[in-house]
Parts: C-alpha cells; structure tokens; sequence
C-alpha cells in the first residue's frame, strides 16, 4: 500500500467521510469492530434506567447494541463528528431516535453537548488515539458523569500494533499509557487496564470511575 493511500486511509479512520474508501471503511467497522463494541457494552453492565453516552459511535452498532439492554426509563446519547457515521447511525438507530430515547450529536469528546452529571456510563471503542486533546476530552467525560458513574474503553494492543508496523498509524498515539495518565489528572479513580479473550479474539478495556 502506498504512503498516499496508507494517509487516506488514516484519515477515513479518524473521521470517515462520504466517499467509496469511507464506505469500505464503514463496512469494516460494522462488520470486524462489532466485537469491540458488544465487549464495550457487556463491561458497561448497563441497568435498564441508565443514561449511557458514546463518544465516537462510529456506524452504530454498538449503540443499537445498547440500546436493547435498556429500559423505557434508559436514555443513549450518541457523540461522533462525522457527519457520514452520523447519518449511518441514524438510519440504524431509527426507531430510538423517534421516540426520543436516542439522541445523537455531531460533536466531539473535548466539548460534550451534555450537562453536568447525567450520564451513568460512558463507553467508546477504537476512538482516543484520534482525539487532539486528550486532557481536554477527560475533563469533559467527567463532567458530565454522576457520582458513582464508570467508563469503559475496547482496544486491541495488538491491531493498534500492526497498524503502527504496517505504517498506517502514522504519529497516532495509540498507546493506553498517555490516555490513562490523562484519565487519572481529570481525577477519575480506579483508572485500570484489563485483558479479555473471547475464543481467538484478544482485546483490552480501559475502565475509569467517578467517585
Ligand atoms: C476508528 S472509528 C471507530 C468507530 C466505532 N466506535 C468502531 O469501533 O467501529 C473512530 C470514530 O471516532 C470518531 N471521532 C473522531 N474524532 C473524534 C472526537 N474528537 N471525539 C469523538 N469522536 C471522534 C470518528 O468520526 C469515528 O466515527
């Protein structure tokens, strides 16, 4: 793969856009990232009345996934600054979205178009290595947490490896180390990294929690 169409790429990645590489790249999300996104969603333990958030919802999968494991009293708010995803998702997100229990925006992690201290769980898959400022999304994820609210995150150390190798991730900081460390300075707790296996597939989940 060239340097030109490996950049393209990244970039279809970032934030996909209407355009044929955008759409090979939404496929794949729907069909290869649907395992990060159902983890996310079980180590969310969503209760029937949560107020859960997702930042970087990206086809929408996950928030369909979610929105099954809640209640009339549930409410799923949706974050992502491609307006490409954004109209996928709404499509899949359809009947959610017309009765008011789904509410997607174009925006992104670093200003949320939330209040304070709503949400019970945020979750997001494949999604900080592309935020410019990550002190700035951490403040913001917890401002509009509760008290006793928690976050989850899904990677896999080693894709993110390999496509550093390949070239693809080019200058992206991927690592969990710097994404942690930022959690910790906006004062989540419990701010840890686990390792899951689920038949062949080997993946991480970063969890951070409000007191
Ligand atoms: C690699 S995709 C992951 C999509 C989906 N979560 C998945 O795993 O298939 C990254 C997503 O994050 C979104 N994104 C990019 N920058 C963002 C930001 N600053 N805040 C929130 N979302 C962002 C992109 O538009 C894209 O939908």
């Amino acid at each position: 793969m060239s340097g030109f169409l490996k950049s393209r790429l990244l970039r279809q990645l970032g934030e996909p856009s209407l355009s044929p590489l955008g759409w090979i790249v939404k496929r794949l999300f729907e069909r290869r990232n649907i395992i990060f996104e159902q983890a996310a969603v079980r180590l969310a333990v969503l209760e029937p009345d949560h107020q859960v958030l997702e930042l970087g919802f990206g086809p929408g999968v996950g928030l369909k996934d979610a929105l099954a494991k809640l209640g009339p009293h549930g409410h799923l708010y949706g974050v992502d600054p491609s307006e490409y995803m954004h109209s996928v998702a709404s499509r899949r997100l359809a009947s959610g979205i017309q009765t008011g229990q789904v509410q997607l925006f174009s925006g992104t992690a670093e200003s949320l178009p939330l209040p304070d201290g709503i949400i019970d769980r945020v979750f997001h898959c494949n999604c900080y290595y592309f935020w410019p400022d990550l002190d700035k999304a951490c403040n913001e994820i917890k401002r509009v947490m509760k008290p006793g609210a928690f976050m989850v995150t899904t990677l896999s150390i080693s894709v993110l490896r390999m496509l550093e190798d390949y070239g693809v991730f080019k200058d992206v900081k991927w690592q969990p180390q710097p994404y942690m460390e930022a959690l910790q300075r906006a004062n989540f707790t419990d701010v840890n990294m686990k390792s899951f296996q689920q038949g062949s597939f080997k993946y991480q989940a970063i969890f951070a929690a409000v007191k």
